[in-house]
């Protein structure tokens, strides 16, 4: 199978295709022909090394995890002796994270990890445009901040991936949303029913005293303490990004405060049994036409490197997908 591979860390050309052995399923397990996977904010840290702990994870001195990728819609190729639920032939799609693989032609998941059956209502670029923001923005809105009907959700960049998720399910919850982005994605932020849209040239959300009972800052660009006074008296904070003051701030709220707390958490290193849960939901949003994917741009396969440089400019407007070629036919003589 073709596998986008880097064996070093650097700039998105450390990136190139190559011709590499397929993974063999085991007997609880099924093959995936990827058809698409979502270059992401993840796999671009796992590709350059940076930020520097990142190495933690991805390899001290150089990349452990030679193909990146972790979302994914295909086809079933194959499946072990003992699976049930799936049978060659049908249209999935899920994640492999914290794992990664998917920026190849086949992966392997077990039946009982996060991967669902495609709803009619996707193609496979959106089914694989669905997880990242949304696996993501479940678990900070819903588990952290506990969103309730007439809260004020406010989400800093709210046309990112993560952001145009968490706008959604905020609006799902019955909060009112307001989304912070640049003036090109006002529209696209509205259209995804944000109530109220503040142009982050033109205008500071964190001057509005009191205003939010919780503050998503989906791209981790504003601290806590900036965004205290914002908060309603016991409004909570919540960021994507990882520092050791975030750390130490939601430590410190949870365990003494009683007003206005910070939040973080690592959505990706969830139980896979939660996130394939997660899924089901999200497909059940979907079929009821309450969620839609966003989609920055669609890039072939063969075209990866150009997909990170986008990812690397810090403003796509929800996902960067890649596409596999269409699979060959071998011709039939007659
Ligand atoms: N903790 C976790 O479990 C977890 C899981 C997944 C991802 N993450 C992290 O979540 C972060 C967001 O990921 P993503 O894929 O959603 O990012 P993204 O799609 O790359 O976000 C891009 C958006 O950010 C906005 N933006 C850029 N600079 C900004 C600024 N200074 N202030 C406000 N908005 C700004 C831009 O919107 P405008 O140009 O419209 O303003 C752009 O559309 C990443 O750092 C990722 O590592 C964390």
């Amino acid at each position: 199978m073709r596998a986008a591979v880097h064996e070093r860390y650097g700039a998105p050309d450390v990136v190139r295709i190559i011709e590499t052995d397929a993974p063999a399923p085991a007997e609880h397990e099924v093959l995936v022909r990827v058809e698409a996977s979502v270059v992401g904010v993840t796999d671009s840290a796992g590709r350059s090394g940076t930020p520097r702990f990142a190495r933690l994870f991805f390899g001290l001195v150089k990349p452990k995890h030679p193909v990146l990728g972790s979302d994914f819609a295909g086809v079933v190729e194959r499946v072990g002796a003992r699976v049930g639920r799936f049978a060659p032939g049908d249209r999935v799609f899920g994640t492999i994270a914290p794992a990664s693989g998917a920026h190849a032609e086949l992966l392997a998941i077990a039946e009982d990890g996060p991967i669902v059956h495609v709803p009619r209502q996707l193609d496979q670029a959106g089914a694989a445009a669905i997880v990242d923001g949304f696996l993501t923005a479940l678990p900070f809105l819903r588990d952290l901040a506990h969103v309730q009907p007439g809260q004020t959700v406010l989400v800093n960049g709210a046309s990112g991936t993560v952001g145009s998720a968490a706008v959604q399910l905020a609006k799902q919850y019955g909060a009112t949303v307001v989304g912070v982005c640049s003036s090109a994605n006002e529209q696209l932020v509205r259209s995804l029913g944000a109530d109220r849209v503040i142009d982050r040239a033109r205008a500071d959300f964190a001057d509005e005293r009191g205003a939010y009972d919780v503050i998503f800052d989906a791209v981790g660009k504003r601290s806590f303490g900036a965004c205290r006074g914002a908060l309603a008296e016991h409004g909570i904070y919540l960021s994507t990004v990882p520092s050791a003051a975030i750390l130490v701030q939601a430590l410190v709220t949870r365990w003494f405060g009683r007003g206005r707390r910070a939040g973080i958490t690592f959505t990706g290193l969830r139980d896979a049994q939660q996130k394939a849960a997660d899924l089901a939901l999200l497909v059940d949003l979907v079929e009821r036409g309450a969620l839609v994917p966003v989609i920055d741009r669609v890039v072939p396969f063969d075209d990866i490197v150009e997909a990170y440089r986008r990812v690397d400019t810090g403003r796509k407007a929800g996902s960067v997908v890649l596409t596999m070629a269409p699979v060959r036919v071998q011709e039939v003589a007659p």
